[in-house]
């Protein structure tokens, strides 16, 4: 319910001024980066998931499938990606997503999937209905239950063993059988897990306690924060692991040792979702502000927002106010035909265009309809209202314009730039 509210309040922030560059509607709260790098997929409240690719800055599509909040992505071999949802439900979308259409659907879960894994062919999903699943190819899962509450998160262990830690305190690993052997009991219930390549577990929980635990079992705390731990990460080789609280910073600590290395902390904290890029320093932060943020972790510094570092600077000649309010949308439209469609069409020609009307572009069967004619008044509606209200079922994330004289400079800017 506090979840729901907070959803709310969140999607219903302006862009404001200062805000200029948010991509998603809602707060972002699961990341995958694609093994290799180049590639990262972002999710969150507001139902879509963008997938970006991180050479050019640029996101390559929007998918708004899910009916709920975007809780869980994992990246699959071959540049997939499953996602899992507040719906119960788990997509797998190919490399292409454009379509807009899972590849697959998993159903069972019967209450919101929290947390996702892949490993070898076998895809484990948590949810809150107090099971984790274990889903393989063409056979029906295999349900394992004993927690007691719902399951926040699950990792496949160095070993390949299946592991999840829930609100009852627990951190289980799933034998062969469906039995579970309690590795550990916090009391408090855990939100995060994070598999080390050693073999090692990290585990978060709403204490705002990190804790390390060894294959036999031995625990060792190695951060105690005032907040709640929303989401963990480690590098690929193992040597740092983040710790994102709610509200609060991201705490870098070194590996094996557990020592507090940087806290990262600036702009699009509270995080909500963290993870490594291939290199094993750079941090993606998917935040409040419904940004996802680049860190060089190591260092401690700020890298700024995806999105920003494929933007060509403004023509000369155009409204430049115009110009910084549609960094906001930069990510996703090409103001020109030759700037092909990116996860958005084209703007070229936008004023006078019918809606949908880009050939080549798979829009929403909603866009596709075609009953608003684009002119200033109607973009100045669409992102006065909202593109949720004005055209429902559009899988273009909530934005919405609240001053006056940023709507007036956009308009102008488009019709200088779109012509
Ligand atoms: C995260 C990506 C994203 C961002 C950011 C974004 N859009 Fe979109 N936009 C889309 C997608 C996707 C569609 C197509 C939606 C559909 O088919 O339902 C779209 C559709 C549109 C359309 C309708 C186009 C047509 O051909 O009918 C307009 C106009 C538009 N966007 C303008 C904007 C403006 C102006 C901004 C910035 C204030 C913006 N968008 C920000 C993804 C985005």
């Amino acid at each position: 319910m506090l979840r729901r509210a907070l959803l709310l309040a969140l999607l219903a922030l302006p862009v404001a001024a200062q805000d200029q560059g948010a991509v998603h509607g809602g707060p972002v709260r699961a990341l995958a980066v694609a093994p290799g790098g180049g590639a990262l997929a972002s999710a969150g409240f507001d139902q879509s998931v963008i997938f970006w690719d991180l050479a050019s800055g640029r996101a390559r599509a929007v998918v708004r499938w899910h009916a709920g909040a975007v809780n869980a992505l994992v990246a699959l071999p071959e540049g997939g990606v499953a996602s899992g949802g507040e719906d119960g439900r788990i997509a797998i979308w190919p490399a292409d997503p454009r379509a807009g259409q899972p590849l697959r659907v998993l159903e069972g879960h019967d209450a919101p999937v929290a947390g996702l894994a892949w490993r070898d062919g076998v895809l484990s999903s948590a949810a809150w209905d107090g099971t984790v699943r274990l889903w393989r190819d063409g056979a029906p899962p295999l349900v394992l239950e004993g927690h007691r509450g719902n399951v926040n998160a699950v990792a496949f262990r160095a070993d390949g063993v299946p592991v999840s830690a829930g609100f009852d305190g627990t951190l289980r690993a799933w034998r062969q059988d469906g039995s579970a052997e309690v590795l550990a009991e916090f009391g408090l219930p855990r939100n995060a897990l994070a598999a080390l390549p050693d073999g090692v577990l990290a585990v978060g929980g709403v204490d705002g306690l990190v804790h390390l635990v060894a294959r036999e079992g031995a625990v060792r705390e190695v951060l105690s924060g005032a907040r709640p731990i929303v989401a963990l990460a480690v590098n690929a080789s193992g040597t740092l692991l983040a710790a994102a609280s709610l509200g609060g910073s991201v705490a870098v600590l070194s590996l094996p040792d557990g020592r507090l290395v940087q806290t990262l902390d600036g702009p699009g904290t509270p995080v909500w979702s963290a993870a490594f890029d291939s290199d094993g320093r750079t941090l993606w932060t998917g935040g409040a502000d419904r940004r996802v943020r680049r860190w060089d972790a190591l260092a401690g510094r700020a890298l700024g927002p995806v999105g920003e570092a494929g933007e060509a600077a403004p023509r000369e000649g155009l409204d430049a106010h115009g110009a910084r309010v549609f960094r906001a949308c930069s990510a996703c439209h090409a103001l020109t035909a030759e700037g092909g469609n990116m996860a958005g069409p084209h703007l070229h020609n936008l004023f006078g265009r019918r809606m949908g009307g880009v050939a080549g572009y798979a829009y929403s069967e909603r866009l596709a309809r075609g009953d608003i004619v684009w002119t200033p008044e109607s973009v100045a509606d669409l992102f006065t209202r909202g593109p949720d209200v004005v055209t429902p079922g559009t899988r273009m994330p909530v934005q919405r314009l609240e001053n006056a004289e940023d709507m007036a400079a956009l308009l102008r800017f488009l019709d200088q730039a779109t012509r």
